[in-house]
């Protein structure tokens, strides 16, 4: 990729994320003097050589490149990586939104009836194929603004056997989109009808979590993250805890949903059993941001969620200068309902006020640590993954700036040196 006017590469301090001062700074490739910036592929898909045009030429041979793309006036930023989706799901709730406008609260919904417990029933009833054809144009879209990895949740099945039906789904899609995904078991995302959250942890640690184990390991399902939702009238903090051990007994890594309606101490438990990441965090202490900075536990945040329920905003500077590596997530799921992470990256800096080089950094390399890939994705560097972005602008902040813009602005999505949208 010849000529570009701006490339921004992120470059990691070594320790697979960036946090504090370090995330204002991403580092970026500006043309000066007639001379732009080149990305050079290697035949693998990995970036094998990335600097100023006149450098890079002196370098290599013209002649021996198989393809040159033109990027004269554009800017080029790592592909996306969406830490936190629930992109397997059926029946669209709509009308809950409605009411949701009109002033219930998620758990006023929930506790109807609604929310999760409504998805459980359609996925519930929806076939493995019916639910696959959804997520593949789900990720398809996804695509079209600029994800090249997207973790996915199950946790709309609530019993073995649907929560397999929703793991082998997530397998399937692997063979029809182009990108990276990144599969985690949710078993314990609400209370299923007609159980006490009591026998549902005991299900999901005696039935289902061993099932699981074992699909595993005759390579069925390729499982990395354990999930719970962690909340006041769903799973309290101790039974948090025992559920993701018992992943964590299986080698799956600790992902959960923490701190998001109420404030109940999940965030320092996480940190302590060795969570790889926690999410939502709206209603996260003091002590729960120290924790989870000692620790490098990332904080995976979710600005369409707290903007759509109105959340308190979590408290994103105060976890950036206390040095947890801060990545952002889109949530994709029916209360939730949006595949961009351009309006994410939008919604991040306005509401959580954060930069645009942070929110850059935070839905990249520091996503990518926390789904633990950042040693192959997440960053412009010799070596790792060619995932990246092509926006047909010299400065590539005009992604956030021109709000919902991403359909005309990404001119080519590449994922390990192919194109796979333009
Ligand atoms: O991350 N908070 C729990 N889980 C999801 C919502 C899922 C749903 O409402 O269907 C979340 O916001
Ligand atoms: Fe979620």
């Amino acid at each position: 990729i010849h000529s570009a006017t701006q490339i921004v590469q992120i470059i990691d301090n070594q320790n697979e994320f960036l946090t504090g001062d370090c995330m204002k700074t991403a580092k970026i490739l500006n043309e000066t003097e007639n001379s732009g910036c080149c990305l050079i592929v290697g035949l693998d898909g990995n970036i094998e050589d990335i600097g100023y045009n006149k450098d890079i030429l002196n370098k290599y041979e013209k002649s021996n490149f198989e393809k040159i793309i033109d990027a004269s006036g554009k800017s080029i930023i790592p592909g996306f990586i969406d830490a936190h989706t629930h992109a397997v799901w059926s029946g669209d709730r709509v009308h809950e939104f409605v009411l949701k406008l009109a002033g219930a609260s998620y758990m006023e919904v929930h506790n109807a009836g609604g929310g999760i417990n409504f998805t459980v029933d359609h996925v519930r009833k929806a076939t493995e194929d019916e639910l696959l054809s959804s997520l593949r144009d789900y990720l398809r879209k996804m695509m079209e603004c600029g994800t090249t990895t997207v973790e996915i949740k199950s946790g709309y099945g609530l019993d073995l056997e649907n929560e397999i039906k929703m793991l082998k789904v997530i397998e399937k899609a692997r063979k029809l989109v182009p990108i990276d995904i990144v599969s985690t078991y949710c078993g314990a995302h609400s209370i299923p009808k007609g159980k006490t959250a009591d026998e549902a942890v005991e299900d999901i640690i005696s039935n289902q979590i061993p099932q699981i184990d074992k699909l595993i390991r005759d390579n069925i399902l390729n499982v990395k993250n354990i999930d719970v939702f962690c909340e006041k009238g769903v799973f309290n903090v101790e039974q948090t805890r025992r559920m993701l051990n018992a992943g964590k007994s299986i080698g799956l890594q600790i992902n959960f949903h923490g701190e998001e309606l109420s404030l109940l101490e999940s965030a320092s438990m996480g940190a302590d059993l060795g969570a790889r990441a926690i999410s939502h965090l709206e209603e996260i202490s003091e002590q729960g941001i120290e924790k989870m900075a000692e620790k490098s536990t990332a904080a995976v945040l979710l600005p369409t969620t707290a903007y759509t329920l109105r959340l308190k905003r979590p408290p994103a500077r105060k976890m950036i200068k206390a040095g947890i590596p801060l990545a952002l997530g889109s949530d994709f799921n029916p209360n939730a309902h949006c595949f961009s992470m351009p309006m994410v990256m939008n919604l991040a800096c306005v509401l959580f006020e954060m930069s645009m080089n942070e929110a850059l950094v935070a839905s990249t390399l520091n996503a990518a640590y926390s789904l633990g890939l950042s040693k192959t994705h997440g960053s412009l560097q010799t070596g790792k993954f060619a995932d990246l972005i092509i926006l047909d602008a010299p400065r590539w902040e005009h992604l956030i700036y021109q709000l919902g813009s991403h359909s005309y602005l990404i001119e080519a999505v590449i994922k390990k040196g192919e194109v796979i949208y333009n």
